[in-house]
């Protein structure tokens, strides 16, 4: 089995870990790259999370490299605050070793897309700043990415951070609507699904008990997180590259509402021909997931961290 090569986009945050941890307890994956981005707390603490996530993985090897510090168009102050005070559960994770790698993230998204075409798949899981920068800054990349699989925004259900906007998207919609009209093909792990993905605490218990130390610190930042937000968010996507039949989605033509006040970052999913005006569809919206074989694959997956 060739594993598959992913660069991993995040602004870790407490469920951007687990779905790292689990990727790295993953054969079929290999992450190329971390790259970091302005999302849940600022870009100084999520490339530094990034890095104690792997220090807590021994994956040391694996180069992080930090990105956008502020969204595209405007800076924002809106943090989330579910994920601690330094964004990890504040569970007294060591802080990071080292630095990170040399190279700002949207230019090694770039030169990584272009040595490899149509081979790596990007996993966004946070505001979709340096994926659009590259974009911009190199649109012969779009038909070179394999595939966007990301978490963000809310196709038929109400958004987590307004009442129309995922907190993604709400933080940078201009990212997102260039990511989303870039050509590459997607896959959108947005609210509908995600809110599905329920932290049970007999699975926290049982996770807990039977395993080593470091499935007990993912399992001690989730229990920290769970009383804030019950849901595994961006755990999905690295799920989903590794057993596609846990979830299910409709193909639809997907846009981003970037200038209304009251509806900024809402995305709009138009799935039937006639709202998508005889256009094609662009993006698979997962609606749904089969939960307990999912909790089952987490838990299998982390007990292979110790
Ligand atoms: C998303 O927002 C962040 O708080 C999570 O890490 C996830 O990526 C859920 O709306
Ligand atoms: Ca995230």
């Amino acid at each position: 089995m060739t594993p598959r090569r992913v660069i991993i986009d995040c602004d870790p945050g407490v469920d951007d870990a687990i779905a790292l941890l689990l990727a790295f307890a993953s054969p079929e994956i290999r992450v190329e790259a971390i790259t970091t981005v302005i999302g849940n707390v600022p870009l100084a603490r999520t490339t530094a999370n990034a890095r104690r996530v792997c220090d807590l993985a021994g994956r040391g090897d694996i180069p992080i490299h930090a990105g956008c510090a502020r969204p595209i168009m405007a800076p924002t102050d809106r943090g989330s605050s579910v994920h601690g005070g330094d964004g990890l559960g504040d569970i007294g994770l060591p802080e990071a070793a080292g630095p990170p790698e040399p190279g700002h993230a949207v230019d090694v998204l770039i030169d990584r897309l272009r040595a490899a075409p149509g081979e790596i798949t990007l996993c966004p899981l946070g505001p979709l700043t340096n994926i659009a920068l590259a974009l911009v800054k190199a649109p012969d990349i779009a038909p070179l990415i394999k595939e966007i699989v990301f978490m963000g925004g809310a196709a038929f259900v109400p958004g987590n951070t307004t009442p129309a906007a995922e907190f993604n998207l709400a933080i940078d919609p201009h990212a997102a609507q260039i990511v989303l009209t870039a050509g590459a093909p997607l896959t959108m792990f947005g609210l509908d699904v995600t809110r599905k993905a329920l932290i049970a605490e007999d699975w926290m218990a049982r996770v807990e008990a039977e395993r080593g130390p470091r499935a007990r610190a993912a399992i001690a930042m989730i229990r920290s997180y769970g009383r804030k937000d019950a849901c595994l968010h961006d755990p999905c996507v690295i799920a989903h590259l590794l057993d596609p039949s846990l979830f299910e989605g409709v193909a639809a033509r997907v846009s981003v509402e970037c200038e209304s006040p009251l509806t900024r970052g809402q995305t709009i999913a138009a799935v039937s021909e006639r709202h998508r005006g005889g256009l094609p569809a662009t993006c698979q919206v997962i609606t749904g997931l089969a939960h307990d074989r999912l909790f089952t694959l987490l838990a299998e997956r982390i007990a292979r961290l110790d």
